[in-house]
């Protein structure tokens, strides 16, 4: 819908002055993959690493969200889209704010993820690929929803009868297969040094 009559109003503390008063820059890590991948887990992992290093971050986590803002969503491609176009919004509202936000949403649709960068200002949105195995994330099964998944009490579920599509070009590709949750987090740190978001230590 084409809102009519709603204007714009400017803040006047800026995203820069927000992001001088906490020296470092603020960007959304949008992370990736199959449920069960350990994007949940890697995003808080490195929201305690940067809260130590006086980083303000932030985690938006898919099944929190739909307890909360997005609790009328379900798994049907629709809903999912919407799903991700809202997280996107709240987001780009956390980066305004001059903070770091990590995602942790399936995000299963290319062309969503595609959609949320395209509202960000280049270098703001990083897409992080949480690689894992299909089968490894199903072993894992944190939820018990695989299992259930498969026995038909779940419809929709990703990667069962619900499809997912990995990035073509992300930003980073962690695996969690082989790396512990602190060796990954360790890496996202070096990569937001290196790309000269935080300060180096
Ligand atoms: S997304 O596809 O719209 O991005 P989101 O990340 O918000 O999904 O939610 C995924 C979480 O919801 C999973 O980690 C799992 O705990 C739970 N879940 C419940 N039903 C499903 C389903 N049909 N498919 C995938 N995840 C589901």
């Amino acid at each position: 819908m084409t809102q009519n009559h709603i204007i714009w109003h400017p803040a006047i503390v800026t995203k820069t002055d927000r992001q001088l008063l906490n020296q470092h820059k603020s960007c959304a890590l949008w992370f990736t993959g199959y449920s069960g991948s350990g994007k949940s887990t890697l995003a808080n992992e490195l929201d305690c690493q940067l809260h130590k290093l006086g980083i303000r971050s932030f985690v938006l986590d898919g099944d929190n969200i739909r307890h909360g803002l997005n609790k009328e969503l379900g798994f049907s491609q629709e809903d999912r889209v919407e799903n991700i176009r809202r997280v996107g919004e709240v987001a780009k509202l956390f980066v305004d704010s001059g903070q770091i936000v990590m995602t942790a949403f399936i995000s299963p649709y290319r062309k969503d993820r595609d959609q949320v960068r395209s509202i960000f200002a280049a270098g703001e949105f990083h897409e992080i690929f949480i690689d894992c195995p299909f089968d490894v994330c199903e072993d894992r099964d944190p939820k018990g929803l695989y299992q259930k998944a498969r026995q038909g009490i779940i419809r929709d579920f990703t990667g069962i009868d619900s499809p997912y599509e990995p990035p073509i070009n992300p930003e980073l590709t962690i695996n969690t297969e082989h790396y512990t949750v602190k060796q990954a987090a360790e890496t996202i740190i070096k990569y937001l040094e290196n790309e000269q978001i935080i300060p180096k230590n």
